[in-house]
C-alpha cells in the first residue's frame, strides 16, 4: 500500500491557493504567457479534480483553442468532468511517464503545464521527456512542484515513532527524492537541458501557504495521513 490522495476529500479541501495564483501572476505573466494566440492547444498534467484547470488556467488563458487535462487517476478524472466540466476541456486519464497514453498528442501541444504534480511522479525524467515529445516545435512547458517540505519530515517521524510505526512502517510515504538529497535548481536545469528543452527559468524558493484555521490544516492532513 501507499500514501494516497482520495480524490473525494482533496476535492472538497480544494481551493486555489495562494502560491499557485502568484505563480501565474508573477513568473508566467513575466514569460508573457497568458497572452497567447488563438488557438492554443494546453496540457494540464496532473490536473486532479480539475478546480485549477478550470479556475486558474482556463482563465488565463483568453484565447484558449483547447485544453487537454491529463490525471493518472481514473476517480480524479470522474470528479473533474463532473464538477469541472467546460466545453474547452477535455479530461483524460493518462499516466504522464507512459509513452503509449500520450503519443495521440505527439509534437501536438503549444503549452504544457503542470500544477503540485511531480513531486508525485517516480519516474520524473520519464514525464519530462514525454512532455517534450508532446510540444510543438517552439512550444513551452511550465512546472510547479514541491522539492522539500516540512510536511515529509512529519510524516517520516510518524513511520518511526513507537506509537504509530506499526501501521506506517515500509509504506510508501510517497516523499519525493528531491526532499532526501535536496536536490536544487541546476538538477531540474541539467536534466530538462539533457532531455533538450532551453530552460528560461528555473528556481528552488521557499513557499509558504497560509490556512485560514487549525480545523483546514488538520483535514488537510488528515488526508494524506489515514490513506496509507
Ligand atoms: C496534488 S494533485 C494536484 C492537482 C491539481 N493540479 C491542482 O493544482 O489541484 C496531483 C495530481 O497529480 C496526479 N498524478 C500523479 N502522478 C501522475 C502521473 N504520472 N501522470 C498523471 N497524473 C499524475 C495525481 O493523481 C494527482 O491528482
Amino acid at each position: 500500500m501507499s500514501l494516497k490522495l482520495q480524490p473525494k476529500d482533496y476535492t472538497q479541501w480544494h481551493s486555489p491557493i495562494e502560491t499557485v495564483i502568484d505563480f501565474f501572476k508573477g513568473k508566467l505573466t513575466e514569460l508573457g504567457w497568458g497572452k497567447s494566440d488563438r488557438n492554443e492547444i494546453i496540457m494540464d498534467v496532473g490536473c486532479g479534480p480539475g478546480g485549477t484547470t478550470r479556475e486558474i488556467i482556463l482563465p488565463f488563458f483568453p484565447k484558449v483553442g483547447k485544453i487537454i487535462a491529463l490525471d493518472v487517476m481514473p476517480d480524479m478524472i470522474n470528479i473533474a468532468r463532473g464538477k469541472n466540466a467546460h466545453p474547452q476541456i477535455e479530461y483524460v486519464v493518462a499516466d504522464v511517464t507512459e509513452w503509449s497514453a500520450v503519443e495521440q498528442w505527439e509534437e501536438k501541444i503549444t503549452k504544457v503545464i503542470s500544477i503540485h504534480c511531480f513531486h508525485w511522479v517516480k519516474k520524473q525524467k520519464e514525464g519530462f521527456k514525454n512532455i517534450y515529445r508532446l510540444l510543438m516545435s517552439g512550444g513551452e512547458a511550465a512546472f510547479f512542484f514541491v522539492l522539500e517540505a516540512t510536511f515529509f519530515d512529519a510524516i517520516e517521524k510518524l513511520q518511526n515513532s513507537s506509537k504509530w510505526c506499526q501501521y506506517l512502517k515500509d509504506r510508501d510515504n510517497r516523499i519525493p527524492d528531491s526532499h532526501h538529497y535536496k536536490y536544487d535548481e541546476s538538477y531540474y536545469k541539467n536534466l530538462a537541458e539533457e532531455i533538450g528543452f532551453e530552460v528560461l527559468h528555473c528556481r528552488k524558493e521557499e513557499k509558504i501557504d497560509v490556512y485560514p484555521d487549525d480545523t483546514t490544516i488538520k483535514s488537510k492532513t488528515q488526508l494524506f495521513i489515514f490513506y496509507f
